[in-house]
């Protein structure tokens, strides 16, 4: 026993929690997704699995992207990158719909399956049944030589390392990165992207890792201090628009899972289509609002919850103004296109919901009733 956690303590390197540790990594793991496939100087992404593919993809009537859990609100963002830069039209679904319900599936169907472990039960049988009626399906996995890597026509790794706390953290940054790749590599590929646009987006994807860093070294005491004032809540939202609608999906996620507070992701402007209802001063709303991607409607989405007394905690870029002064909590990132802006805005958010469950004294490596890798129905 005294070996086993010695052997742990190194492993987790200085950090109380694996989590913790994978939220620091993530500069180097979205580095290592990017390395050799992204060569800024030479113009090129360079993916295997894509381009030995190109004529299925470039011929693909649509691409259906399956998954469950973290990975699939990765897949909403992949959704919106394939279709802004590719003009592909994507599906996203979760796997355990899409295999028991029937879908239409033909051989001109591109099918992406995102999984940090490769071994999901629900993601591989929807793979399987789309294999059987036809379509291409592609990989996106973090485990090398998974089931789901192994059945898979083509694919790409995300080179994220092992991911051990159960709340995914640097596997979901590394989704983003694989899928902003394909979605530049595809749509510079079939003319949808233009070279100037393509150059000036891949040197600022590679310019993420550092922004990620500076993200990490800026606002960790801070979020740590915000979270001592929410320890004892009950009930969160998060919002967020466009890019950032599914990052507050992502956000919310982490911090049901390890926190066991009640939270709710919703595209800000659904919500007054319900959530309004709940607002009142003691409702902890985090927005993120960076200033691409329509910021004056979040200005607006923001006047609605201070005029109900709601605490605001809001991700802006620096130098803010507008949102920063309506909100109690100020959280600041640096600048990026928008389409990157949630694998910046993540971090923080990972970052909240691992002190909020750092302080409730909650296990966040390993979460009450929650698996790593769910391998049975
Ligand atoms: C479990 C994990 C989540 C993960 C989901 C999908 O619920 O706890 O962190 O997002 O499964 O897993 P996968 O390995 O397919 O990405």
């Amino acid at each position: 026993q005294k070996l086993k956690l010695s052997l742990e303590q190194i492993e987790k390197s200085g950090y109380e929690h694996f989590m913790l540790k994978e939220i620091f990594e993530q500069p180097k793991s979205v580095h290592d997704t990017m390395r050799g496939r992204l060569l800024v100087d030479e113009g090129v992404i360079k993916m295997a699995g894509i381009w030995d593919h190109i004529e299925k993809f470039k011929n693909a009537n649509r691409i259906i992207i399956i998954a469950c859990g973290t990975s699939w609100h990765a897949g909403l963002i992949g959704e919106y990158l394939i279709e802004e830069y590719a003009r592909i039209p994507v599906e996203v679904e979760y796997a355990s719909e899409f295999r028991y319900r029937n879908p239409i599936i033909t051989d001109k169907d591109v099918v992406i399956a995102i999984s940090q472990s490769g071994e999901t039960a629900d993601t591989m049988a929807a793979l399987k049944l789309a294999k059987e009626k036809g379509a291409f399906i592609y990989g996106i996995c973090n485990v090398v030589d998974s089931s789901i890597a192994r059945i898979t026509d083509a694919g790409s790794y995300t080179h994220a390392g092992p991911e051990i706390g159960v709340a995914s953290t640097k596997a979901f940054t590394a989704q983003l990165t694989i899928l902003s790749l394909i979605a530049l590599k595809l749509g510079k590929h079939n003319g949808n992207l233009g070279n100037a646009d393509f150059m000036s987006l891949i040197a600022e994807l590679d310019a993420i890792p550092k922004k990620i860093e500076d993200v990490l070294s800026s606002t960790h005491e801070l979020v740590q201090n915000i979270a001592k004032d929410f320890v004892d809540a009950t009930n969160f939202l998060y919002l967020g628009r466009g890019y950032n609608y599914p990052a507050a999906l992502e956000g919310a996620l982490k911090l049901k899972e390890i926190s066991y507070i009640h939270a709710e992701g919703y595209p800000a402007a659904e919500m007054k289509h319900g959530p309004i209802a709940l607002i009142d001063e003691n409702m902890p709303i985090v927005i993120i609002a960076p200033k691409k991607g329509h910021y004056d409607k979040i200005v607006s989405n923001v006047q609605e919850i201070k005029a109900r007394k709601g605490k605001v905690i809001a991700v802006v870029n620096r130098g803010d103004t507008q949102v920063s002064e309506m909100s109690d909590y100020v959280i600041e990132i640096p600048e990026t296109s928008e389409c990157f802006s949630p694998i910046v805005a993540s971090v923080p958010l990972q970052l909240l919901a691992y002190y909020i469950a750092v302080y409730r004294g909650a296990n966040v490596d390993q979460p009450r009733n929650l698996a790593k890798s769910v391998t049975v129905e």
